[in-house]
């Protein structure tokens, strides 16, 4: 089975349903100020999930191009992709778990369409939990199609829940369909949702059911949906038995051209192989960011930040295969004419992908170039060290003035003998650059544009503040927005009311007593789940940001954040409201200095 022949396969199903197929949307959302990127075929439906009425029916299909970055540190390992396509079909108040189910099994076994023996196919559905109750139903219905019991695992809302997507939204229980891989069980409890390799998902049928609002409630939909996802590249590996993505029909190709770009034989050097994997994964989704309609290009926030990050990784994993000029374009050329087809604005917009890819390559090898000379120029002066080592600060100094990265300056380090103080290096980089690293979250945030000292302390300001505002007028209150610059905070939040003078004075009182109590601030990363359970106020809650930063302000406040933020809060400064009043319906903004 192929790429092609699925995606067909899978739309032809759902309309011989009564399902309309529909257009496949942007990667980039629309109204949508919490994510970047479309991450699942459900991401343009929100509206109509939450009771809307489509204009195609009740019935839907589709094929979506979806990114995720949650985890682009672990691209290029087996399962890991930036970009993916998905597969869906949704029900809008028409069919729900027993019809959904019933076509999944159909779509799943059948010959006629992808002809999975049923003994190979195990399933999890909820569990239930003090909100929502066991899934009973949805089990009876695979039990009635023929799966038997012990392949039907009952999983807690971290394995058995989806959505929302940003903070707020659809979601509900799901059930999840898993090919057995045939490797032994890994313990009596193995089985369907085990991740230990013998259990591999390609589909997921979401119920959806309630609408979690700003308050962190489920409030139950006027209707109920379901939403399905099936990710392309992931049941190819998995139907055609290959370990990774990257042994498909869907990398080959590019796997080819990245070989030729780098005059390297892929599968000879695990190191280079890793590197060769990354390109492919990077530049694909380069070219559907740049491929976009949206027309994004590669910038210092938000979408543009990632694409710039993607391409700059790419390049550097160029160089660790021993390339030296520009070679990107090629490896995209490849991609553009293999998705043409189902995609046809990447041939609409090839020149502007080609265009923009070049442009970021040339300008981030002249930065290799420039940090490289400094290098040279250091040298003398770094050779003088008995010890070897180059301090944090010089190679920080590379990093801050020249964009060096760090990972380059150390090779270059090695090459003359020398280790770079790794320590100092840290200490300079959290103290001052933390922030550009993750410029993606902080859009989550509002934006923090001013990287240094007082921008820091505003951050943390934010938080206290948060806390301050939910303690005074309630827990419904949540950040909407916020605006840092080296002068003054600003503050969005979700309140009915103007505040009073006594309001706005007990939480200013609150925040410049947490102030003085001089609270450490602590930094821990885990995953969302754990953060939410830990009782961490998360603005955003994307089920694949897989592990988030949660900050804690001593007893006070714990968020999950980006950062960075300042140590303890004795050194902030005396926190003053300057203004409080309306910003939209349902918004209030806080204007704060601190003093
Ligand atoms: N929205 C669900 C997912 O992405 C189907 O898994």
């Amino acid at each position: 089975m192929n790429v092609d022949e699925l995606r067909s396969k899978y739309i032809e199903f759902f309309k011989s349903k009564n399902h309309a197929q529909i257009q496949g949307k942007s990667l980039l959302p629309d109204n949508d100020p919490t994510v970047l990127f479309t991450t699942a075929g459900m991401h343009p439906l929100v509206p109509y999930l939450l009771g809307e009425t489509h204009p195609a029916g009740k019935r839907l299909v589709d094929y979506q191009k979806c990114i995720r970055t949650g985890d682009i540190e672990s691209v290029g390992d087996p399962g890991h992709l930036t970009f993916f396509e998905m597969l869906g079909n949704w029900s809008l108040g028409d069919y729900f778990k027993e019809g959904a189910i019933t076509m999944s099994f159909e779509f799943l076994t059948s010959p006629q369409w992808l002809g999975i023996p049923l003994e190979k196919i195990g399933v999890t559905v909820f569990e239930g939990d003090e909100t929502v109750p066991r899934d009973e139903e949805s089990a009876a219905v695979w039990k009635r199609l023929g799966v038997s019991e012990e392949r039907i695992k009952y999983r807690p809302r971290s394995d058995n829940w989806w959505g929302p997507v940003g903070a707020t939204g659809p979601c509900g229980p799901d059930s999840e369909m898993f090919i057995d891989m045939g490797k032994e069980p890994c313990g009596p409890d193995c089985g369907p949702g085990c991740s230990c390799g013998k259990w591999l998902e390609i589909w997921n049928d979401v119920f959806m059911q309630y609408n979690k609002n700003a308050e962190g409630g489920y409030e139950p939909l006027k209707r109920t949906c379901v939403d399905t996802g099936m990710g392309i590249e992931r049941t190819i590996t998995i139907l055609n038995g290959k370990k990774s993505v990257y042994e498909t029909e869907i990398f080959a190709p590019i796997i080819q051209a990245v070989e030729k770009a780098g005059a390297y034989v892929y599968a000879t050097d695990p190191d280079k192989d890793m590197s060769v994997r990354i390109i492919c994964d990077h530049i694909r989704a380069s070219v559907f960011i740049l491929g976009d309609p949206k027309a994004v290009s590669p910038s210092n926030g938000g979408a543009g930040y990632v694409l710039r990050r993607l391409i700059r990784r790419a390049v550097r994993h160029g160089r660790k295969l021993g390339v030296s000029g520009a070679v990107l374009s090629p490896i995209a050329q490849v991609i553009i004419d293999q998705m043409k087809g189902p995609y046809p604005e990447l041939a609409e917009n090839q020149a502007y992908i080609i265009q923009e890819l070049d442009k970021e390559e040339e300008k981030f090898l002249e930065t290799l170039q420039k940090g490289e000379h400094e290098f040279e120029k250091m040298l003398p002066n770094l050779l003088k060290d008995p010890r070897k080592i180059m301090s944090g600060q010089a190679a920080f100094k590379l990093y801050d003035t020249y964009g060096f990265p760090i990972e380059l300056t150390e090779e270059l380090a090695r090459e003359q003998g020398m280790t770079i103080n790794r320590a100092e290096f840290e200490e300079a980089f959290k103290q001052h650059q933390a922030l550009s690293r993750s410029g993606s979250e902080q859009l989550f945030k509002g934006g923090l544009g001013d990287q240094g000292e007082t921008a820091i302390k505003y951050h943390t300001a934010t938080h206290l503040l948060h806390q301050a505002l939910r303690k005074v007028l309630g827990n419904h209150v949540a950040q909407k927005g916020s605006n840092i610059t080296a002068e003054r905070m600003r503050f969005d939040f979700s309140h009915n009311a103007p505040m009073t003078a006594d309001e706005i004075s007990s939480v200013q009182n609150i925040v410049n007593d947490q102030i003085k109590r001089n609270l450490g601030v602590a930094m821990e990363v885990m995953s969302l789940d754990d953060a939410k359970a830990s009782g961490a106020i998360a603005l955003f809650g994307e089920k694949y940001e897989s592990q988030v930063k949660v900050y804690t302000i001593g007893d006070f406040s714990k968020e999950v954040c980006g950062g960075p933020h300042v140590e303890r809060t004795g050194t902030m400064g005396y926190f003053r409201i300057q203004k409080e009043q309306s910003s939209s319906a349902g918004i209030r903004r806080i204007r704060a200095v601190l003093e």
